[in-house]
């Protein structure tokens, strides 16, 4: 029997349509509740539970200047990243999607776990324009990530968004 919050198991053609069918997981996961904390912790555990070869994923929330881990899965990762640091702080500051497939040619990346080798992180802009933070994704694949992942991950935090109102 499935638990109340377990998800049916996805059997997606391609790639696409496995993020459009995660979505409307995340959407019903979280409907109905506008806490940050919880809506995050649930989130992430529905993508490292759900998407193969994620060695990590979690928020990181705009705090002054910089940005502080929120709610993730995985090993305990650095607390605070400084302004434009990283690829968490490229993506905060540039607001765009940042794809690292190797993340040793990223010459700011910043190793919480030694074994990283591919990266995605989508910034959260509110609806008022102002970064509530962003969305990290790692792997331990070399090339994990390509562009129907930027793009899918992209939708799965639109739902998160919208799911905060
Ligand atoms: N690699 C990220 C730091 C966060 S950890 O990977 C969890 C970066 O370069 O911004």
């Amino acid at each position: 029997m499935r638990g109340m919050f377990e998800a049916p198991a996805i059997t997606a053609a391609d790639k696409p349509a496995l993020y459009r069918e995660l979505a409307s997981q995340v959407q019903g996961l979280l409907h109905g509740e506008r806490n940050l904390i919880a809506n995050a912790a649930n989130f992430s555990a529905l993508v490292f539970n759900t998407l193969p070869d994620i060695s990590w994923c979690g928020f990181y929330f705009a705090e002054g200047d910089g940005l502080v881990v929120g709610p993730f899965q995985g090993k305990p990762a650095c607390v605070r990243i400084a302004r434009g640091r990283g690829v968490c702080g490229a993506a905060a500051l540039s607001r765009q999607t940042q794809l690292v497939p190797d993340v040793a040619a990223f010459p700011d990346h910043i190793y919480c776990d030694g074994a990283a080798q591919s990266e995605v992180v989508v910034p959260l802009v509110r609806a008022d324009g102002s970064l509530l933070g962003v969305w990290d994704v790692d792997s331990h694949r070399l090339a994990r990530f390509d562009e129907d992942d930027a793009h899918g991950m992209e939708m799965l935090c639109t739902a998160f968004m919208k799911a905060l109102g």
